[in-house]
Parts: C-alpha cells; structure tokens; sequence
C-alpha cells in the first residue's frame, strides 16, 4: 500500500525531515531505473509530482534542504533532461505484415495504386529490421551537427553528444557530399556487449539491463556522455531525412552512398524483384537471425525506385511504399492464477488473465488479455492451468492456449452484471448480421461509473488534453467526491469557480493537497482551457477515432463549427456529410458510424456543448495552404489516365484539398477524365469548375507520374 501523502503545508518539521530523505531515496531510485535501465517502473508525472513535493518541502523548510537533494542535481529531471529537435522531416513508422499474405497484399497494392501491369515489374529491397533506436543525424556542410532521436515521429530528444561518441558514426563527411545531409538508421547494440555489460553490471552489484534494445536505448540516454562513451553502440544507417541534394535514385543506390560515406549499411539488404524472392529472402534471414551477432525483429521490404516512392507517399503514419514482415512473436508457459473483469470506456467486458510473472522476450510479463467471453470458451482456459503466452512488440500479450490443467482448475463464469456499483446487465452485442457477438458490454453507458471513468481518463491522458496533476489516480478521488466533484470533462474546468464559490478552501484543504498544489492544478486547468482541435476530438473518446484520425479530422475539417456541424449532420443521416468524411484517407465507414452514434446521443452533445462552452479551440494547420487547390472540395470521375483513383485522391490531400465521392453544391473541382457521366452533367448544372486531369496538373503544378 502506498502511504497518504500529507499536504506540505500540515508538516511539522520532523514530519518534513523524514519525508525529505525518503523522497531523495525514491527519487534517486527512479532515476536509477529511468536512466540507467531505461526501464521506468512510474510514468513521468508522477517522478514530476515527487520532484515537485520534494522541492515544495523544501520551499517550506530551506534548512532542512539535504546537501545531495534531487533539486541540486544536473540533469536528473525526465522531461527536461534533454533538449528538444524538431525533425525537418518526420521520421515515421512502418505498417506491419504477420503473414506471406499480407506482404503479398502489399505488394499487390503498390501495383494497384501506380496503375502498373504486373509485367512490368517493380522492384524492392529487403533490409533486415534491426531491433534498437532509430536516430536521426545531421550534417552541415559535411560536419556532423545535431543528432536526435526519433521521440513522437515529430519532436525528438537531443542526444547529439552522446551519438558523437558512437565510433561508427562518421563525425564528417567526404568531400562532394550535399550540403545538407540527414542519414537515419538504428542505433543497436551487438549481443555479446550487451552480455559483456551485463556481467560488468552483475559484478559491481548493479542492476542488470533487460534486453540489447533496451540498453543501446538506455545507453544513450545518458545525460553523461562519457558513459555512452563507455557502452559499444553500433550503427547501421537505412534511411535519410532532409537532404538539399538526393545522389541516387533508387534505395538500394542510396544505402550504397551511404555506405561511400562511411556508414555502416546491412549486409543482408538485396534487391529483388518478385514476390516469392523476397520471401524467401525473409526466411532465410529468419533462418540465420540466431547467429547474428544483433537482434533483428524482422524484415523490411521498400520500393526501391525513389520517383516511385514519391508518388506512393504516405499515409498518416507510415509510408506506403514501405512494409516490416515481422517475425513471429515470442512464447513462454506460466500458470495463470486468476481472470480479472475490466470495463473499458466504450463499455466493453474484457477478461484480463493475472499470470505468475514470467519472462518473454526480456520482459517481466504478469497480465495478459483474454480479448472476451468468446475467447475464454475457445481456449477452454481454466483458473490455474498452464497457459501458452505470447508478445508481439508492445502489445499488450495475449494467451495462446492451455498447455495442461490441473484436476483442481477452476472454470470461469462470466458476469452477467457489470462490476460497477449499479449492477447493469451486461448485453451482447450484435453483429451487422444480426448475429450475437462476443463482445459483452455494461448497459449502462453513462450511468456507468467504470465507463465515465474511463471516459474522463483518456480525456486526461497525455495524447488528450495532458493536464499536469490531473491523472488516472485523481480522476478516481475527483469522480467519487462528494462536494467537489469531477464527473464529465465541464467539470474539469469548472472546478476552480466551484472551489470559489466557497472561498477556495475545499481543494487546498484536501487530502494531499495544499495551498501550492492546488494553485498549480487549477494553472495546469487553465494552461489547457486553449485547445488544438485533434487533441479535443481524440479526447472525446468517440469509438474508433484515435490521435491518427482525430489528426485527419482535424486537418480536413479545419475548425471545431466545421467538425461539429459535419458531425451533427451525420448523426441526422445527412449522406452528403456522410461521404464527405468517408473520403478521407484512413477513415472508413466505421469512423463515420461511430461519429453519428456519438453525436446521435443527446447526452453526449449536452457533455460537449457544455465542455466547448469552457474551451477556446485552436483551429488546425491546413497541409500545404500555398497549393492552388488548398482548402477546396474536389471530385474526380470517369477513368483517369495518369494517375490511378488512389493516387489522384492521395495527391489531392497532400495539396490540403478534401476528396468527396459525389458532386454537391459544396464541390469546388470537378476533374472528369474520359467516359465521365452523370456527376459531369450534375457538375455542370451546378455551375462547378470542370477540367480533365491536363487541366488538373496544371493548376496543381505538379507534373504528371510525380
Ligand atoms: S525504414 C519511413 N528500415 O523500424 C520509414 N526502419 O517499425 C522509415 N527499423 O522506426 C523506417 N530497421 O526504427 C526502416 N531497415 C530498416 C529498419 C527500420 C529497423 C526501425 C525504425 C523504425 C521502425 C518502424
């Protein structure tokens, strides 16, 4: 059990003594498992809470400061330990393939896409998937200038002094390189110095690390570059950011450049041109992995024409050019002891298995999910059976089967009631067809204390609205107290007027909180009271609408009266606003459908309306708003000769045009190739502007098979 903490203010002197030493010790030993073991055992804001408590006691009783407190060192902090780089060009990830098939689909949609035949054959790499860290490093006129790890794809952590240390990483050049370079590759470490460290460690009586990857991440997030220094990281480079001057044109030309540079580039990477080559490459790499002296997770496959990568582009996240064929997962048996219920914010049950901790894949796994009823009943999994488990990256790891029972395994009953409070029924749920799902849900929607809940923790949480002291702990206290309440996302903002309704003694009298603590909430509240509009559509927790589609929304929507207006019109049944959103790249008919049942619910536009009422949302950035068809509505039909459908429709967006499937009074552009019907005539009647897809690249100014 974790003590109360008391408010700072209520300390007396020996009660602040005390708490001082036992925060040094604790925050010295997250320090330890954060920087050293690159294993943190609490998120960032609570290190911050303890961090600001130590330093709150200090305020209140200066004498008492320890002469090594954790407000006195350098560099200790998580969050501002590193400075911050922004990466020119985002570094993203790649789609996954579990199967020959799903690479084969890969495949087959990068043909589809270019609108080539099957005879003229595309090529594509295959370069092994190395389990470590990505980096990005950059050069300015052939000198090594920054380094920045990859962070959230966007913003990466500054670790340029310690990649200096990194012996296979050119700190310069050869002369005739661009004047720009940004090379992108892994940073790893070889097994057997992740085994030599280990003994080291073992030996001084230090904790020893987990995995290669966890230590080459580990290691370079010192804040003492010296002991990066002293760690043998290696480097194989397999990408590039921005470059003022491409000198290749293929990716097996560049990995070749880069290699002339003095990169070190895989040596499994091949070119090849068929499907069956590049699987069969696969499992041949699959085959040698264990003798490889790193650990590779897989193998990526890229087309290897750089023109052809161009116009395959991206989609939100990840290129479509690219893919990792991954190998399969990594398995272990331990007895599961018990099945826990869970209630998630959409309501759902999910049967969560406790297991005796084991580990898989260097990594200490004690839970694993059992996915719903259905699930159980197949695997016919008891409690205290031997069970198989599996992970698969950082996914949560799932149960594969019951490896043997025991006489005295106990079968699990499923609950016919939810665990909240007001015992609602659960339902199952039913399929398109009409079928009974697997799927058991809580009735009881909002008056489902566990759903609200759940509600009100995504709203919080980092990629939603990010207010400092307000987590998943707070929300519990706030959401079930009485006189100052939490309960929907107004609340969360109306807190400070309602404390002041009462002189603003309840917060600051609460338990764990004080004068400065509750000051510092209600700052953290109205630092949030401003808004980028795709963290509050992801905040919402509308089913099925993650930060990636709250992202497209955002972006093809513009503003919160635009979102809003689209969102309320297809709760009506509005077809033309029901489109519009299903031509969005990435979202489909399951986006829209769960967007018109949440805003079809009158209680959760009364939940918005009231939290829009406290809000000022930022509008989102339009992509590209130079681009001659920014902004516009554009409708292509008839058969396009140039350009594939998907391609027309990627282009479209990238120039931050909206790509709708029917011509209404809101089209703008109507692009009609040969053979074009009935939306031209519609087109024409209503005054649209009509080209062919010449006219199309020429307002764009792009030019054609770009
Ligand atoms: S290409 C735009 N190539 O895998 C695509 N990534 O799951 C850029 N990785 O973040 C990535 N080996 O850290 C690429 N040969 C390889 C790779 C590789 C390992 C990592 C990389 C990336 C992650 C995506």
């Amino acid at each position: 059990m974790k003590k109360e903490t008391k408010p700072v203010d209520a300390l007396s002197e020996a009660e602040a003594k005390t708490e001082l030493e036992r925060l040094a010790t604790e925050i010295a030993r997250h320090d330890e498992a954060y920087h050293r073991q690159d294993a943190p055992v609490i998120a960032d804001a609570e290190y911050d809470a303890l961090k600001r408590r130590n330093l709150a006691i200090e305020e209140s009783f200066p004498h008492l400061r320890l002469a090594d407190s954790p407000s006195l060192k350098v560099g200790a902090p998580v969050a501002e330990g590193f400075g911050k780089i922004t990466h020119r060009v985002p570094m993203l990830s790649l789609d996954n393939a579990f199967s020959d098939d799903e690479v084969r689909d890969f495949v087959h949609s990068v043909y589809r896409f270019l609108g080539k035949l099957p005879d003229q054959s595309i090529a594509f790499t295959a370069e092994p998937k190395i389990d470590g860290l990505s980096m990005s490093i950059r050069y300015e006129d052939g000198k090594l200038v920054s380094a920045a790890t990859r962070g959230d794809g966007t913003i990466g952590e500054n670790v340029t002094a310690n990649v200096r240390t990194i012996s296979e990483i050119p700190n310069t050049l050869p002369e005739g390189a661009p004047s720009v370079v940004e090379v992108r590759g892994e940073v790893y470490m070889a097994k057997e110095d992740f085994l030599a460290l280990n003994e080291r460690m073992a030996a001084e009586g230090k904790q020893t690390y987990v995995n290669p990857r966890n230590t080459a991440a580990g290691s370079l997030r010192q804040l003492d570059a010296s002991v990066t220094a002293s760690r043998k990281l290696r480097f194989f480079a397999y990408a590039w950011g921005e470059m003022s001057d491409m000198p290749a044109d293929t990716q097996h030309g560049m990995i070749e450049v880069l290699s002339s540079w003095g990169f070190p580039v895989n040596p499994l990477t091949k070119r090849l041109e068929s499907i069956e080559a590049m699987i069969d490459h696969y499992n041949g790499i699959g085959l040698a992995r264990g003798d490889l002296s790193y650990d590779i997770d897989g193998v990526v496959y890229k087309v290897d024409r750089l023109d052809l990568q161009g116009r395959l582009g991206f989609r939100s996240r990840s290129p479509r050019w690219a893919i990792a064929h991954k190998f399969p997962a990594e398995k272990a048996a331990t007895r599961l002891t018990a099945i826990d219920i869970q209630v998630g914010r959409t309501g759902a049950l999910t049967p969560v298995a406790r297991l005796e901790p084991i580990t898989v894949g260097g990594v200490v796994v004690t839970n694993a999910t059992l996915h719903n009823a259905g699930e159980i009943e197949r695997l016919g999994v008891k409690i205290g059976d031997m069970v198989q488990i599996q992970r698969a990256g950082d996914v949560i790891p799932q149960v594969l089967g019951v490896v043997s029972s025991p006489d005295d395994a106990v079968e699990f009953e499923f609950p016919a009631t939810c665990p909240c409070d007001l015992k609602t029924p659960v339902v199952r749920e039913e399929t398109a067809s009409g079928v009974e799902g697997v799927i058991r849900r809580c009735s009881g929607e909002f008056a489902c204390p566990f759903q609200r809940k759940e509600h009100l923790k995504h709203f919080v949480s980092r990629k939603a609205f990010d207010i400092d002291g307000l987590g998943e702990k707070q929300i519990e206290y706030f959401y079930d107290d009485e006189t100052l309440p939490i309960r929907q996302p107004a609340d969360i903002f109306t807190l400070k007027a309602r404390d002041e309704a009462n002189g603003l003694q309840r917060l600051k009298n609460r338990e764990g909180y004080g004068e400065t603590s509750a000051r510092k909430l209600f700052d953290a509240i109205e630092s949030r009271r401003e808004i980028a509009l795709d963290r509050l559509i992801f905040a919402l927790g509308i089913r099925h609408v993650g930060e990636q589609t709250a992202k497209t929304l955002a972006r093809a929507y513009g503003d919160w009266a635009s979102v809003h207006e689209a969102a309320l019109e297809i709760a009506g049944g509005d077809q033309v606003a029901m489109e519009e959103m299903d031509a969005l790249d990435d979202i489909g008919p399951a986006v829209v459908e769960a967007v018109g049942r949440f805003f079809g619910e009158p209680h959760n536009v009364d939940m918005v309306d009231r939290l829009t009422a406290e809000l000022t949302i930022l509008e989102a950035e339009k992509p590209s708003q130079d681009s001659a068809v920014a902004g516009l509505t554009v409708v292509f039909t008839g058969s396009l000769e140039q350009m594939t459908r998907d391609e027309a429709k990627a282009m479209a967006e990238r120039l931050g045009a909206k790509v709708a499937g029917s011509v209404s009074k809101k089209t703008d552009i109507l692009v009609a190739g040969p053979g074009a019907g009935s939306k031209l005539t519609k087109a024409q009647e209503l005054g649209v502007r009509t080209m062919d897809e010449d006219g199309w690249f020429e307002l764009v100014g792009v030019a054609p098979g770009r």
